[in-house]
Order: structure tokens, then sequence, then C-alpha cells
């Protein structure tokens, strides 16, 4: 868990404009192996949804979440692998 939470926190700052510090795989290839044994659209709208809840916990607004999720959106046909 601890090297995914740094691959992800890396990846996503990347995603949302900040510096590019990430050296992992590509979203396609990273969840290939995933997608092989039925990673879908309703574990990626969980995904979603949870990160969406935690921003709100955190105070973040409507409209900065609005933004987040548009940028999830961009990358899940990669992630499930379409
Ligand atoms: C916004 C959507 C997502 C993003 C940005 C994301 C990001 C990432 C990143 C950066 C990695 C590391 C890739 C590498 O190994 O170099 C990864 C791996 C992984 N992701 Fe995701 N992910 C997303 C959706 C999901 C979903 C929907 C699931 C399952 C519910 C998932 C489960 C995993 C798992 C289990 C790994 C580790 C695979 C391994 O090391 O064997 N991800 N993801």
């Amino acid at each position: 868990m601890d090297r995914q939470i740094a691959k992800q926190k890396a990846f996503m700052t990347m995603a949302f404009g900040g510096p590019n510090n990430y050296s992992g795989a590509d979203m396609r290839r990273g969840h290939a192996h995933l997608v092989e044994r039925g990673l879908n659209d309703s574990h990626f709208d969980a995904v979603v949804e949870n990160l969406g809840a935690t921003l709100t916990e955190l105070g973040v607004s409507d409209d900065l979440i609005g933004q987040v999720v548009a940028v999830c959106e961009t990358v899940r046909g990669d992630v499930l692998g379409k």
C-alpha cells in the first residue's frame, strides 16, 4: 500500500496540473492485469465516488470537485482497457 499510495499521489499531482514526478506505468498498462480479472465501470465509479466524498469531507468546493471528477473521467477508457 505504501508504494501504491506514493504512485497514486505522484500520478494525481501530475494529472491535476502539478509537477510531473510520476514514473509508474501508464493507466492502460498499470491496470491491464486487473481488467483481465474483471475490473469494470462499477469499480471505477466507486473510486470516483470515494474520491468525491473524501474531498467533500475535506471542505473542497463542489465546483473544484466537479473539475477533479472531469479529470478522472479522462482516464476511464485507459484504466478499463477500452
Ligand atoms: C481515476 C482512476 C484511477 C487512477 C488515476 C489510478 C491510478 C493508479 C496508478 C498511478 C497506479 C500505479 C501503476 C503502476 O503500477 O505503475 C495504479 C495501480 C493500481 N490500481 Fe489504479 N487507478 C485508477 C482506478 C483504479 C480502479 C477503479 C481500481 C480498482 C477498484 C484500481 C486499482 C489499482 C490496483 C489494485 C493497482 C495496483 C496494481 C499492481 O501493482 O499490481 N485503480 N492505479
